[in-house]
């Protein structure tokens, strides 16, 4: 089969580490089953595991991608969760097993024709979401969805949010599930034309990053990390959320102990979400409507070029791969 995999890392050049090409099909252990994959989609993840983050030596070739729909064996059309995990093990949440993983970790990913996975990963699509809009869904917006809805402490509608880094998957979805809650949204950017976009995709609010915000509010969406840190803790009113899943820029700023104890902020850490988190995921955008922002759709064959644009940073919204 084709497949897009890591065949070396390199921390400095992490297209280099890339094979787009032929693979044997994966083995498929009991109690797992195979989906046929119809679409996949790129995430920083698969630039992570190209530089080696997450991954050994003796992992390799490892089939990259956590994001993927397509046709189970049993011929149903299907989202893939990429936890691969025990929700026992976690007292019910299999976000926080201990020996949990994501595809392309320590099974063979989604950047492929077939892909194996536990038969409790499999996701019913339904029909009114797309297979280029389903494979956007496992990895950037279940995490969005888990980050607002179960983890940022925000009330069920009429808060107040500020996204940082307009053009990123999880920033997109975030903005477009804030905004269908009924949320007030703030999104900032380095970029003026991803700050338009933003306002297009229905933002209240598009500052420049770093720029001091007209008000506070109750929580903020942080994935960049380093390079907004600071700011993201300065926006928050007292007893606001800082709720962080990614950290782009670097993970290590200055913490600013005083402000967080003495406006009782909480600094929360949120890491994709439940296979049911996904299902209500599902459902939302079948109820609502909203759908993904899809930046570019290319077939598997050009997994270089897509991972590529992530790269460069030039991306808004998902990179989608068709199979
Ligand atoms: N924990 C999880 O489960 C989970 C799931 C998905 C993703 N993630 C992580 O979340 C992070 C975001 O991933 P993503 O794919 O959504 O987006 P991304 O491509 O990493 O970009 C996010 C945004 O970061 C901003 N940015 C990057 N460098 C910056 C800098 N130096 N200064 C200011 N802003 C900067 C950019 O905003 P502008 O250019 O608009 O300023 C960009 O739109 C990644 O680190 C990823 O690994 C974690």
């Amino acid at each position: 089969m084709l497949a897009a995999a890591a065949v070396r890392f390199s921390p400095d050049d992490p297209l280099s580490a890339l094979e787009v090409g032929p693979r044997r099909e994966p083995i498929v252990p009991d109690g797992w089953t195979t989906v046929e994959l119809r679409s996949a989609a790129v995430n920083h993840h698969d630039l992570w595991s190209l530089r080696g983050v997450g991954l050994r030596e003796q992992q390799l070739p490892m089939v990259l991608g956590c994001d993927g729909a397509g046709v189970s064996a049993a011929g149903d059309d299907v989202v893939v969760h990429a936890l691969v995990a025990d929700p026992a093990a976690g007292n019910g949440d299999e976000t926080i097993d201990p020996g949990r993983t994501l595809l392309s970790e320590k099974h063979d990913g989604t950047l492929a024709e077939v892909v194996a996975v536990p038969r409790r990963n499999l996701v019913p699509k339904p029909a009114s979401i797309g297979w280029e809009e389903a494979a956007c869904l496992p990895s950037a917006w279940l995490t969005a969805y888990r980050m607002i809805f179960k983890r940022s402490g925000l009330p069920a509608s009429g808060g107040t949010m500020l996204i940082q880094g307009a053009g990123g998957g999880v920033a997109t979805a975030a903005l477009l599930l804030g905004k269908a809650a009924g949320h007030m949204v703030i999104v900032t950017s380095r970029d003026e034309a991803r700050r338009k976009q933003a306002l297009t995709l229905g933002a209240d609010v598009t500052l420049p990053t770093g720029i001091l915000l007209p008000g506070k509010v109750d929580a903020v969406i942080e994935t960049v990390g380093e390079a907004t840190w600071q700011h993201s803790l300065r926006s928050l009113r007292p007893g606001g959320t800082l709720v962080l899943s990614g950290a782009t820029s670097g993970h290590n700023p200055p913490a600013d102990l005083r402000r967080i104890f003495f406006l009782q902020l909480a600094v929360v850490g949120s890491t994709m979400g439940t296979r049911d988190e996904l299902q209500e995921l599902l459902e939302f955008l079948d109820r609502t409507g909203v759908r993904p922002v899809i930046d570019e759709v290319r077939p598997l064959s050009q997994t270089r070029q897509a991972l590529s644009r992530m790269h460069q940073g030039r991306q808004f919204g998902k990179l989608v791969l068709t199979v």
